[in-house]
């Protein structure tokens, strides 16, 4: 895949696998505790899955987001303004963004995502909501500063990060990634950002390891897709998903746990597990308000509102891009 300036955005050998997705889960396997970064996780069939795992009565962040997003539309307006142009970090979906773009009244709309394919599906869709509305999409990893489009120079951006991906990310990586969010928006922009909240350790769990075993699919969609895209014969039936909550830090921790011993093989290279070791596969921080702005204060912006659906479940900041300040 390659962008208009050239730029590749996937790298493939020559039998067409992603080398990145080869580096990675090579580097994770050999590891003492093994561990597999989430990203990998959302190939077509997982995002399939995730999109089915939103729609599970124990999985409350969609749902407590898409709240806030209806019913605070006049105060997000009052703070955000007109015109601003909205650029969303991922390729958006059907439910949200329409909300928050019709309580906004924005002058464009960039959508930002590394999948070409999402990207113009989506960016199809929103336009056919919004007639009348520029809606420029942007093929571009959003975890480097991106180069907008020259349509939207000028006008002041209000970021959109939305569905807690936040949390994904350990918080050194998040720090980077706020960063360069406000690089790639520029002066005055505002950041309007999902964070999940701490919760009751069982909600969390049961969130993370629904009754109808989906959320345990989605995991062991990445052993299938690492069996069919790198040639491995990691037994999955001796693999088990387990959501753990790691209190430390703040996060709920996806892993493949191994009921017993295994051996097996991906791209010719051997690696063994004992009974009861793990491969870690996805991390889901969650926070305060204090750990929340902290983690944007680091980032270079100042919280500036806080919303939480009705049962305090989830909270959108709005916060604002601040110029370098150190004094007291
Ligand atoms: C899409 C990253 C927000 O961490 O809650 C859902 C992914 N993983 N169930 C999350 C996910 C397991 C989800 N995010």
């Amino acid at each position: 895949m390659t962008t208009k300036k050239g730029l590749k955005l996937v790298d493939r050998d020559e039998a067409g696998i992603d080398t990145a997705f080869r580096a990675d889960v090579l580097d994770g396997l050999s590891q003492e505790q093994k561990a597999i970064p989430a990203r990998w996780l959302y190939d077509d069939a997982g995002s399939q899955l995730f999109e089915d795992i939103t729609q599970l009565p124990e999985y409350y962040p969609t749902r407590a987001e898409t709240e806030i997003l209806q019913e605070r539309g006049n105060e997000f307006a009052e703070l955000i303004g007109r015109g601003r142009a909205v650029v969303e970090f991922g390729s958006g979906s059907s439910v949200k963004t329409p909300l928050l773009l019709s309580s906004i009244d924005p002058s464009a709309y960039v959508p930002l995502d590394i999948s070409g394919d999402f990207l113009r599906a989506a960016a199809a869709d929103l336009a056919a909501k919004f007639p009348g509305l520029p809606v420029h999409p942007v093929e571009a990893d959003f975890m480097r500063e991106v180069e907008l489009p020259a349509e939207v120079s000028g006008v002041r951006k209000l970021g959109f990060f939305p569905g807690s991906t936040i949390g994904n990310m350990v918080a050194r990586t998040a720090v980077d990634l706020l960063r360069s969010m406000r690089e790639t928006l520029g002066v005055g922009a505002q950041l309007l950002i999902g964070m999940d909240l701490i919760k009751d350790e069982d909600v969390l769990i049961a969130a993370y390891d629904d009754a109808a075993g989906v959320t345990a699919e989605f995991n062991y969609n990445l052993i299938r897709r690492i069996n069919r895209e790198l040639d491995g014969d990691i037994p999955l039936e001796v693999l088990s998903h387990e959501a753990r909550w790691n209190d430390d830090y703040a996060r709920v921790e996806m892993h493949l746990v191994a009921g017993e011993a295994a051996e097996f093989s991906v791209d010719g290279r051997r690696f063994s597990m004992q009974a009861g070791d793990t491969l870690h596969t996805e991390n889901s921080h969650k926070f305060n308000r204090r750990t929340s702005n902290m983690l944007l204060l680091a980032g270079g912006w100042e919280p500036r509102a806080r919303w939480l659906d009705g049962k305090g479940r989830f909270s959108l900041i709005l916060a604002e891009a601040k110029p370098p300040r150190s004094a007291p």
